[in-house]
């Protein structure tokens, strides 16, 4: 049996150059080959947006970047995650089995417990557990995700793994994350820190449907060195961070030449940074196009979410039978 492709975006703003090479890159592969399951983690984004302004602008705006950058709701099911009550009931029975403390040591939990003092929801913590019960309500097997998702998938196979054993069923495979690259993106922020990201600020980011004005200025004005280049060959991390975003844009022989330039130490960071702006304009350009024509012609992407949704309930429907006959619960109708 073909292996099930399941991943998912929280509608928490514009999708960005991460989401792209980290995640969406591989979904467009992925949707040739495989029985994908692309879906809009809506019920996710409450953890950190718990009333959010206009959600459903934010959701239609992430279904028409994916039929923009070319998912095909023919070929793959793309659907809302509040669309499938299957996910909200397989979460309830996972949660009965995973433990406080292995999710309170979960790093995304501790970061958002720091970033959000005033919230740290029951949400927030079993985050995790969601995310297991999106992937495992379909079976998937390949969930493409950035790196910054490796912890959360480990729990996925924990708690399918956990399941499997306590009620003696061979129902859940292990998911693992997946690149079609030999290992997982972590895409850096502009501004010398971690990975972008959608919270993390418009100078850090750079948007798929960026102007050509901006995506110019947020580059020019990116995190280099301060001060003299160095003279002994090792990159800072502002340093590397540029050319960690030149190896997703550029041509192999002009990252050489910057290379070489900064073994030097006689790189000039103001070439860089613009030869950069001019590969990433090149890149952003015709994905710029694309989401502007659809989001001005959204008539159909209430459809497309209606389709997915019901594609995406068969398959959600066989797991919880499966899943209640094994504990023992009486079957329900749902239609
Ligand atoms: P954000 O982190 O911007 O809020 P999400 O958490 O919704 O975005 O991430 C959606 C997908 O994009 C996930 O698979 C995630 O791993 C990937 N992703 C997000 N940011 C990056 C990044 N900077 N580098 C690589 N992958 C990323
Ligand atoms: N946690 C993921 C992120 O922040 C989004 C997500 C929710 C997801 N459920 C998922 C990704 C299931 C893959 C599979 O990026």
């Amino acid at each position: 049996m073909k292996e099930i492709v399941v991943s998912g975006i929280r509608p928490t703003g514009k999708l960005h150059l991460g989401n792209y090479f980290g995640a969406f890159k591989n979904f467009l592969t992925l949707q040739e080959q495989f029985d994908s399951y692309f879906f809009i983690a809506d019920y996710h984004s409450l953890t950190t947006h718990p009333t959010p302004g206009d959600l459903r602008g934010s959701v239609r705006r992430v279904i028409a970047e994916y039929i923009a950058l070319g998912l095909d709701p023919e070929k793959c099911t793309v659907y809302l995650q509040s669309d499938l009550p299957e996910t909200a009931e397989l979460y309830l029975i996972l949660n009965m089995n995973a433990y406080l403390g292995e999710l309170e040591r979960v790093t995304s939990f501790k970061e958002k417990a720091r970033t959000q003092p005033n919230n740290i929801n029951a949400g927030l913590l079993t985050y995790p557990v969601l995310m297991a019960a999106d992937i495992l309500i379909h079976r998937g097997a390949k969930v493409p995700v950035g790196k910054d998702q490796e912890q959360h998938l480990e729990m996925a196979r924990t708690f399918g793994n956990r399941f499997n054993r306590l009620y003696e069923v061979d129902l859940f495979p292990e998911p693992m994350a997946f690149s079609m690259g030999e290992s997982l993106v972590k895409v850096p922020g502009l501004t010398g820190g971690g990975k972008m990201s959608k919270s993390a600020g418009e100078a850090d980011t750079i948007y798929l449907d960026e102007s050509p004005e901006t995506l110019k200025k947020k580059i020019m004005k990116a995190v280099s060195d301060s001060g003299e280049a160095s003279t002994d060959g090792i990159k800072s991390q502002a340093v590397q961070n540029l050319f960690d975003l030149m190896g997703l844009v550029c041509k192999p022989d002009v990252i050489s030449f910057f290379n070489e330039e900064h073994a030097q130490g006689r790189i000039r960071y103001g070439d860089l940074k613009k030869q950069l702006a001019e590969d990433m304009e090149t890149f952003v350009a015709p994905l710029r196009d694309a989401i502007t024509y659809t989001l001005a012609n959204d008539k159909k992407l209430d459809e497309i979410a209606a389709y997915g949704a019901e594609k995406a309930r068969k398959s959600a429907k066989k797991t919880m039978d499966i899943v209640r006959d094994t504990i023992g619960f009486k079957q329900i109708s749902r239609d």
